[in-house]
């Protein structure tokens, strides 16, 4: 691991360029480029084609150009009361959790700056942090930036289930943090109340502090039921969440987020997150506010069109001869690459999308460099296919890949 934040920060998320010593975009980035220079349909980055309620942009539109709802000037620190109500009252609605607004919502600048603002708050250098593996990117830079280390534990196809045996083993006196991601990318694994409710066990147990990352949570499917941590017996004062308003309105850009938990907990969370961005876009919060008080049934039907997308993809995958597993959630659909070919999932990505048109994510670029070395190692032939994208687009994506594995 090289000493420099900068280069730590890179190279904890595999964005570490060692021969330059230079930074090198993220793998969404770096797909998306591939992709628009071979021409390719991007299935890489997980943004939606379709552009979010109509009603909240124009809501946000009103915000910036008239003198209703907030001024264009800085809202507070820890967020537009407005906001921080509605997120209290979307939890109470949904999931009966109670939360005091003043106290235990903090705004962050999307739920990447809640991840970092929380990690930075609890990973204490020289210690451990336990993640369950493939991560989410931003993870391992933030735990590499706070000096900690990242231990991780594998999530196995089929089913990508948190293996509760082996995180009991990998938390230890060391462990400062155990972060969860639950609706799950990219696996779409669904976190039970039961496993959930074990992992809060184990943090306790430890000492440790749980970041829940649940921006996934109005993506679930086949009515599989989101379990927040903070539903979670004994999370009170064990757990932050974080969550945000781009996967659950389709308003990826707005990056308006947040981190809820105790006051205690939140309270240190805010020593970070208000040296980091203070605040951001006050019309945006106010939209956000409203869509959470009232989604006006966007999130079931976004479900639905999400659950069509995956079945289409589901049979499209099978039928290239690809082993797609089926997510409960989410934007994303791993396939098992070796059922057609023996490279790696990060040298058949290249291939993809040069030849065949079609950008993907190996999952590998979410794991870490020891994973990665591992030539027996499962996540190193697993390729992430988004399907927030139109019909249309899906259709030609599948005709391509099935035309050129074949
Ligand atoms: C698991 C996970 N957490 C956090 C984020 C980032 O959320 P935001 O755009 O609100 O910063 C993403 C975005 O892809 C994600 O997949």
């Amino acid at each position: 691991m090289p000493s420099l934040p900068w280069a730590r920060a890179a190279a904890g998320a595999n964005t570490y360029d060692h021969a330059a010593e230079a930074v090198l975009p993220t793998v969404y980035e770096r797909t998306t480029a591939a992709a628009m220079k071979a021409e390719a349909i991007n299935l890489g980055q997980g943004f939606p084609d379709g552009e979010g309620p109509q009603w909240m942009r124009a809501a946000a539109a009103e915000a910036i150009t008239s003198d209703a709802g907030p001024t264009n000037q800085y809202p507070p620190g820890i967020g537009l009361p407005v906001l921080r109500d509605a997120v209290a009252a979307h939890q109470e609605a949904h999931y009966g959790i109670t939360l005091d607004p003043a106290h235990q919502v903090l705004f962050t600048t999307g739920a990447t700056e809640g991840i970092a603002a929380s990690i930075l708050s609890f990973a204490e250098p020289s210690s451990e942090v336990v993640a369950f593996e493939p991560w989410y990117d931003s993870y391992g830079a933030m735990v590499a930036l706070a000096g900690a280390e990242l231990r991780t534990v594998p999530l196995e196809a089929p089913e990508f289930r948190p293996d509760i045996a082996g995180l009991r083993a990998a938390v230890t006196e060391r462990t400062s943090m155990i972060l969860l991601n639950s609706p799950h990318n990219p696996t779409g694994a669904v976190f039970t109340a039961e496993e959930m409710t074990e992992i809060v066990a184990i943090a306790r147990q430890a000492g440790a502090v749980v970041m829940s990352d649940e921006v996934y949570e109005h993506l679930t499917f086949d009515a599989a039921p989101h379990t927040p941590v903070l539903s979670v017996p004994g999370a009170e004062d064990t757990a932050v969440a974080v969550s945000s308003v781009g996967k659950s309105f389709s308003l990826t850009g707005w990056k308006v987020g947040w981190v809820t938990g105790s006051a205690s907990l939140v309270n240190r969370v805010r020593g970070v997150k208000q040296f980091l961005s203070f605040t951001s876009a006050p019309a945006y919060q106010w939209a956000t506010a409203q869509g959470l008080e009232d989604d006006r049934g966007f999130f079931a039907e976004n479900q639905q069109q999400l659950q069509g997308a995956r079945d289409m993809v589901m049979s499209g995958l099978t039928a290239t001869g690809l082993r797609p597993f089926r997510p409960a959630a989410g934007y994303f659909i791993l396939a098992d690459v070796s059922a057609v070919t023996d490279k790696t999932a990060a040298e058949f990505a290249a291939e993809l999308v040069e030849h065949a048109g079609v950008g993907a994510i190996p999952v590998s670029a979410l794991t870490l460099p020891s994973t990665q070395q591992e030539p027996d190692n499962a996540l190193n032939y697993l390729l992430r296919f988004a399907f927030c994208k139109d019909d249309e687009v899906l259709e030609r994506a599948l005709s391509r890949l099935g035309k050129w594995i074949r």
